[in-house]
C-alpha cells in the first residue's frame, strides 16, 4: 500500500555547461571530461500521480517509450526497491529537447527524487547516485543542482558558487540531430582533447569569489558540431552582432548562450536576437538556480 503523498508537482531545471573540455577516451567506452554545470531557471513542470495498479505511465511528445528516461528512472528505482505502487507522470516541456540543456536527464533525476518521496523510501546517496549514472552521465548532477565542476564521465562533482548577478541569453536552434550526443563524441579527434586546465582555472576563480571569465568557456564539441552542421558556424557572429559580449556552446549543442551581468543589456540582446533569428531559434533569458528545488 502506498503511504507517501498521492500527487506531487515538481520543477525540473535545465543546465548549462560553462565550458566543456574532453580529456580523451576511457576504457569503458565513455570519455573523461571536465565541465562546469549550472542549473538555470528554465524548467519543465512535472506532475506525479500514484496509481492503484502497478503501471508506470509517462508520455512525452516526440520521445519514444523505450527512450523515455523518466520511465527508465522509475523502473530502475523499482528494481532496487522491489514492488511499488504504479505512477503516472505528466511532463510539460519548456526546455528545448535534445538541445544540450540536459532536459531528459533533469526529468529523470526529478523522477528519482520525487518517486522516493511518493513511495516513502530514502535510498542512501551513493545508491541513488549509482542508479542516476546508469541512466546517463549527467543525471547525478541533477540530483544536486546548483553549480559544480564535474570530472570523470561528468559524474564526479565538486560544488561551486556562481555570482548571483549572472544572466544568460540562450539561443536554441530549432534543428534535430539524430543520436546527437553519441555522434558528436564519436566525431572527436585528438586535436579536440585538452587537459582540463581552463575549467580548473575557472573553478579556482569562482572559489576565490572572482567573476566568471568568459574567455574560459571553450567547448570541445564546437569543431565537430560545426563540421556536422555547417549552418551553425555563423551563429556566434549573429549572436555577437546582437550585442552579446561573448558566445559559448552548451553540452553537445546546438544551444549557444551568452553570459551577461546586467538585466538591461540582457533584455536588449534577447530582443535583438529574436528580431534576427525569428523562427530559426528559441531565445530564452535565464538566471542560475542555487539548488534544484528553487522555484522556476
Ligand atoms: O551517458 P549518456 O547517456 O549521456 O551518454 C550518451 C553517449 O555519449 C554515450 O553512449 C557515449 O557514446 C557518449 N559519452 C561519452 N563520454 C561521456 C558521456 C557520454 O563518450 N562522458
Amino acid at each position: 500500500m502506498n503511504v507517501g503523498p498521492v500527487r506531487i508537482a515538481a520543477h525540473s531545471p535545465a543546465k548549462l555547461n560553462l565550458g566543456l573540455e574532453i580529456l580523451g577516451p576511457r576504457a569503458d567506452g565513455f570519455h573523461d571530461l571536465v565541465t562546469i554545470f549550472a542549473t538555470v531557471d528554465l524548467c519543465d513542470s512535472m506532475i506525479f500521480d500514484v496509481l492503484d495498479g502497478p503501471e508506470l505511465v509517462c508520455a512525452i511528445p516526440g520521445v519514444a517509450a523505450g527512450e523515455n528516461l523518466v520511465l527508465r528512472a522509475l523502473a530502475e528505482l523499482r528494481t532496487t526497491l522491489g514492488p511499488t505502487s504504479g505512477m503516472a507522470v505528466t511532463v510539460e516541456k519548456r526546455i528545448p529537447v535534445a538541445a544540450g540543456l540536459g532536459g531528459a536527464s533533469s526529468n529523470a533525476a526529478t523522477a528519482l527524487v520525487t518517486a522516493q518521496a511518493m513511495w516513502d523510501v530514502q535510498l542512501d546517496r551513493s545508491e541513488l547516485d549509482r542508479i542516476a549514472l546508469r541512466l546517463g552521465s549527467d543525471v547525478p548532477f541533477f540530483l544536486h543542482g546548483g553549480a559544480a565542476i564535474a570530472t570523470g564521465r561528468g559524474h564526479q562533482l565538486d560544488a561551486l558558487e556562481l555570482p548571483s548577478n549572472l544572466r544568460f541569453v540562450l539561443v536554441s536552434p530549432r534543428l534535430f540531430i539524430p543520436r546527437k550526443t553519441s555522434t558528436l563524441f564519436a566525431s572527436l579527434q585528438p586535436r579536440d582533447f585538452s587537459e582540463g586546465e581552463m575549467l580548473g582555472e575557472q573553478a579556482d576563480r569562482l572559489r576565490s569569489g572572482l567573476p566568471l571569465n568568459a574567455e574560459l568557456l571553450a567547448n570541445a564539441f564546437t569543431r565537430p558540431l560545426y563540421h556536422l552542421r555547417p549552418e551553425l558556424a555563423e551563429l556566434p557572429d549573429i549572436i555577437r552582432s546582437a550585442g552579446a559580449p561573448n558566445v559559448a556552446l552548451s553540452g553537445a549543442g546546438p544551444t549557444h548562450y551568452t553570459v551577461l551581468d546586467d538585466m538591461e543589456r540582457t533584455t536588449h540582446v534577447a530582443h535583438e536576437l529574436r528580431a534576427r533569428l525569428g523562427a530559426r531559434a528559441d531565445i530564452i533569458v535565464a538566471a542560475p538556480l542555487r539548488t534544484r528545488y528553487h522555484d522556476c
